[in-house]
């Protein structure tokens, strides 16, 4: 529990409220606002969540200052470079790096739940084959529900543990089968020879009609794009999943929530977004007239893949990101891919211009992992079903730290009612 020795103190009217301050381990200190209401009559205001605190967590802390990004302490450039996805998975859900017999374990307990119940395939079957597949993503999880029934109890920590795992291990089999069935391929069955990463690839890829070989460059790219979109403090996804579940919904169902805040533009759809930008750009001489009407209040239109509302110098994921893109792009011989330098000319550009440094817009992580899956094969309607695999654990995790937590209370914010004031009804023949 973080220090409360400091208090602020809220003057207004006749009222003067001693409110205690919280200091954290690391960031902004907060101001515990829980008794205003009782002893002020007041609301604070914030809709967008800019200046609020919706709960405690020990697991991902964000400095946007400084560009970092901390799981449970541990620097994301590190993680990437010398880490890998299921040990980061580990790290999320228990606090503490595992021992070489904790993460065998681990690795062993979530590569034998990566089938699918098989009637579940019926899900997907009642999609139409264009689908967009974060569409049936949202249905094949939530359905997920109706299937588990052993792990649904959220009071019973072992359940809880069961249905971490299964979502863990089972969506990337969920994601490809739903690329699957978009390309009308069928359905390729998990396997316990292969890596988490090397295993997804596998599962998209391959066809019964010949064998598919993982090449270690791609499942290595592939598994730190898995590792940088893991988990992220309160994002909007996240923070569906934490009010989804405060009213003790089915854990599944609650991840289906968090999939469908996910889907966005504005949050993990921007990478779809961002590389149906890159490709409406064309090439580099166009990229003014995209940053001019990104520029333009009257013009919607915003550069996808840029800004962010924690980072204010740079994201930290980019950086990695862009590292793999230029690896990946070299191992498949199209580094002179018109898309990356288009992508560089627009980073180039746009962060020259006064109007992105002022309102410090820069490359998000959803800049450039677009360019990668599509270097990889992936069409960008499976962008944001990868990042939705990416971030289970980071939802999962923070689902289970709020479920344990003794304070936790079910959602429910308060409102600033502009609206009509009280006044009687009137019969349809006097209006
Ligand atoms: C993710 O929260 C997370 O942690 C999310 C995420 C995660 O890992 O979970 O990091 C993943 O969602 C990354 C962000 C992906 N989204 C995009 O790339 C879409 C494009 N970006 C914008 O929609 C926007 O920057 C947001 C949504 C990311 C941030 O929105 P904010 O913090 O609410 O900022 P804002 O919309 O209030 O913008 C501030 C100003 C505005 O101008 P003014 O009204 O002050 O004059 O900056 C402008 C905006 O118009 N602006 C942009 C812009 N982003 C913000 N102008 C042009 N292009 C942009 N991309």
């Amino acid at each position: 529990m973080a220090d409360t020795s400091k208090t602020a103190t809220l003057t207004f009217e006749d009222k003067s409220i001693e409110l205690p301050i919280h200091s954290p381990t690391a960031g902004p200190d907060v101001i515990d606002i829980r008794k205003l209401y009782a002893q002020g009559d007041v609301f604070t205001y914030d809709p967008g969540f800019t200046s609020t605190a919706a709960c405690e967590s020990t697991i991902t802390f964000i400095d946007g200052e400084k560009g970092e990004l901390l799981h449970r302490g541990y620097p994301i450039d590190q993680l990437a470079a010398k880490s890998h996805y299921l040990e980061v998975c580990y790290l999320l859900l228990y606090g503490e790096l595992p021992t070489a017999e904790q993460l065998e374990t681990f690795e062993h307990t979530i590569t034998h739940h990566t089938m699918l119940h098989e009637q579940m395939q019926y899900f997907f079957r009642g999609f139409r084959r264009d689908a967009h597949p974060m569409a049936v993503m949202v249905g094949v999880v939530g359905a997920m529900a109706a299937f588990y029934h052993d792990s649904t109890d959220i009071s019973d920590p072992y359940q809880r543990e069961v249905a971490s795992h299964r979502l863990i291990a089972k969506m990337p089999t969920i994601a490809a089968w739903a690329y699957k069935y978009s390309i009308g391929q069928p359905f390729v069955y998990p396997r316990n020879d292969l890596t988490y990463a090397e295993n997804f690839l596998h599962m998209c890829f391959a066809v019964p009609a010949a064998e598919y070989k993982v090449d270690p460059i791609l499942s290595r790219a592939m598994d730190r794009i898995f590792t940088l979109h893991a988990d992220h403090e309160q994002n909007a996804s996240t923070s569906t999943v934490r009010l989804a579940s405060s009213s003790g919904a089915n854990p599944f169902a609650c991840i289906a929530a968090g999939i469908a805040c996910l889907w966005g533009p504005a949050h993990g759809g921007a990478n779809q977004a961002c590389l149906e930008m890159l490709k409406e750009i064309g090439t580099p001489d166009r990229i003014p007239e995209f940053i001019a009407r990104a520029k333009d209040k009257d013009d919607p239109f915003r550069l996808m893949g840029f800004g962010h509302r924690v980072y204010k110098n740079f994201d930290p994921r980019a950086t990695v990101m862009k590292q793999s893109a230029d690896e990946v792009l070299d191992l498949l011989g199209v580094e002179n891919n018109p898309i990356l330098a288009t992508a560089k000319e627009l980073e180039t550009q746009a962060l020259a211009d006064p109007y992105f440094a002022e309102k410090k817009l820069f490359p998000n992580v959803d800049f450039y992992s677009g360019i990668i899956l599509e270097a990889m094969g992936f069409p960008t309607s499976m962008f944001t079903p990868i990042f939705a695999l990416s971030r289970t654990v980071g939802w999962v995790s923070q689902w289970k730290e709020q479920l344990a937590d003794p304070t936790m209370r079910i959602g429910r914010p308060r409102q600033l009612y502009t609206g009509a004031p009280f006044r009687d009804y009137v019969e349809v023949e006097n209006r």
